[in-house]
């Protein structure tokens, strides 16, 4: 299994975007994560189109597009010819999920659900874990970098792992927030495959930005 990180750009000094993404130039198996708050779902605002645009114009590496927004259809129809790796929108922001995912897949490689910390894994249709290819499982409450991880993930990643291994189901399984080298490994070994990382990776400045993230990996 491929244990992927994906850097949140939130934490990232925006002033200074190019020399930021550069210092992962050399970085294996990571994907940009692009937090996009519309004030609205969520009571932040970050970045909209033009932004991800310009990034999608310096990143070396897969972009993956968090968008807790409460309008995701507007976003999958202006961003579909930006190459945007992975497309994940929320759950709990969609009244026709299944037919929005479809819609993306139509422009994405990789399309994902993202679940709040409150919204029960069994919410999800078996028609929609047969069509994502990724599920967000929300480990804070979205919104804000540089919050500690909520312990009730632990029995929804179960319950994923149980259910996936019953239906055979392809998606991959991300967290996002609070992970750090205190969780990543017992993450990992609980059937994540991807961790998002934000103030961890960049706390300590741009000569450790690939070290952070290589302690997320090690002995994993
Ligand atoms: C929160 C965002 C996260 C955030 C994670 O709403 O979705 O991606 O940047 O930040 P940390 O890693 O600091 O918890
Ligand atoms: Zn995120």
């Amino acid at each position: 299994m491929t244990k992927i990180v994906s850097p949140s750009l939130l934490s990232c000094d925006f002033m200074n975007i190019e020399t930021e993404l550069k210092q992962f130039d050399s970085a294996k198996d990571i994907w940009f994560h692009l937090d996009i708050m519309d004030g609205h779902f969520v009571p932040n605002l970050t970045f909209g189109n033009p932004i991800i645009k310009m990034i999608s114009k310096l990143s070396k590496h897969p972009l993956d597009a968090h968008f807790m927004v409460s309008n995701p259809a507007f976003y999958i129809e202006t961003l579909k010819d930006v190459p945007l790796h992975n497309f994940t929108f929320h759950y709990e922001a969609a009244s026709t999920p299944l037919e929005l995912v479809k819609e993306a897949k139509m422009h994405f490689p990789s399309v994902g659900i993202s679940i709040k910390p409150g919204t029960p894994f069994e919410s999800l249709s078996d028609d929609l874990l047969s069509e994502i290819d990724l599920l967000l499982v929300m480990s804070v409450e979205p919104g804000f970098g540089g919050q500690s991880f909520i312990e009730g993930t632990w029995d929804k990643l179960e319950q994923i792992r149980v259910k996936k291994l019953a239906n055979s189901y392809d998606f991959s399984v991300q967290i996002d927030g609070g992970v750090s080298n205190k969780n990543a490994e017992d993450l990992f070994a609980a059937g994540a495959t991807n961790l998002v990382a934000g103030s961890y990776v960049f706390k300590n400045g741009p000569s450790e930005y690939l070290n952070q993230i290589n302690s997320l990996r090690e002995n994993n």
